[in-house]
């Protein structure tokens, strides 16, 4: 039985305090009982994972990096690797995003590197995917998402496919407040599912958690929460107001 998964994305937003802040107001605003049903991670920037670490302590609100870099360790200036983020609190990694597939030019073969050494030191890793707005108006949108999921996903054996979560965001649909009606939402993480059947396993399909981002928020989040295939959400402006935040965990947990 799969789980509403609703995860914030902070991108490059908050400084170290405001970002404790921020991760205490959140701990502050939820029940426990959201928590039977429903998983709720925050992705901070690098710099605040320890501190955002130490506040959600004793809580069970996960913790994830917005990257990773696939070596293990040397000379790559500027890069995070998996034991570092692993050793400040980190069980998630989002991977992939569309913000660094455009603006660090990653391709699907370095997101694959990722994926797959995010793998091999046990974090899970969130892989975004999704087309343009150009790709969705020629029409080409399901071969852009199959290639994404099979060269992001390249030596990914059936038994790793459960420990990864895929991330649908329309790139059109992220930040812009445009968001993919339910039904368009549905349609994709449907077909993203059916994938994964036919390429896997029809049973590691079926436990699959396939994530929807781009403009959630509180109006927003009961109509996508609710559509079919749909398993949570992956929330980035809306993700740094604590209330709207909490809004869209209790509604998950409600559905
Ligand atoms: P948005 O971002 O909610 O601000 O559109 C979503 C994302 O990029 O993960």
């Amino acid at each position: 039985m799969r789980r509403k998964f609703i995860a914030g994305n902070w991108k490059m937003n908050l400084g170290y305090r405001e970002s404790e802040k921020l991760a205490k107001e959140i701990k502050s605003k939820l029940e426990d009982k959201y928590f039977t049903k429903t998983d709720v991670l925050i992705c901070p920037s690098f710099i605040s994972l320890g501190i955002v670490n130490k506040a959600i302590k004793d809580t069970e609100i996960k913790l994830g990096a917005q990257d990773l870099y696939f070596e293990n360790d040397g000379a790559f200036t500027g890069e995070v690797s998996s034991d570092m983020i692993k050793s400040v609190g980190c069980e998630y990694v989002i991977i992939g995003h569309s913000e660094r597939r455009k603006y660090q030019h990653e391709s699907n073969k370095l997101i694959n590197l990722k994926i797959n050494k995010a793998i091999r030191s046990g974090l899970k890793p969130i892989l975004c995917i999704g087309e343009s707005l150009e790709e969705r108006e020629d029409e080409i949108y399901e071969s852009v998402i199959i290639e994404m999921l099979r060269d992001g996903l390249h030596e990914i054996s059936t038994e790793d496919m459960s420990k990864i979560v895929i991330a649908y965001e329309p790139v059109w649909a992220i930040g812009t407040g445009l968001n993919a009606t339910p039904k368009q939402a549905s349609e994709i993480h449907g077909f993203i599912r059916k994938y994964i059947s036919d390429k896997y396993d029809p049973e590691i399909a079926k436990e699959q958690i396939v994530l929807y981002g781009g403009s959630v928020n509180g109006k927003n989040a009961k109509d996508i929460l609710s559509a079919k295939d749909v398993d949570g959400a992956l929330i980035g402006g809306a993700s740094l107001k604590p209330d709207e935040f909490c809004d869209i965990v209790r509604i998950a947990y409600s559905i």
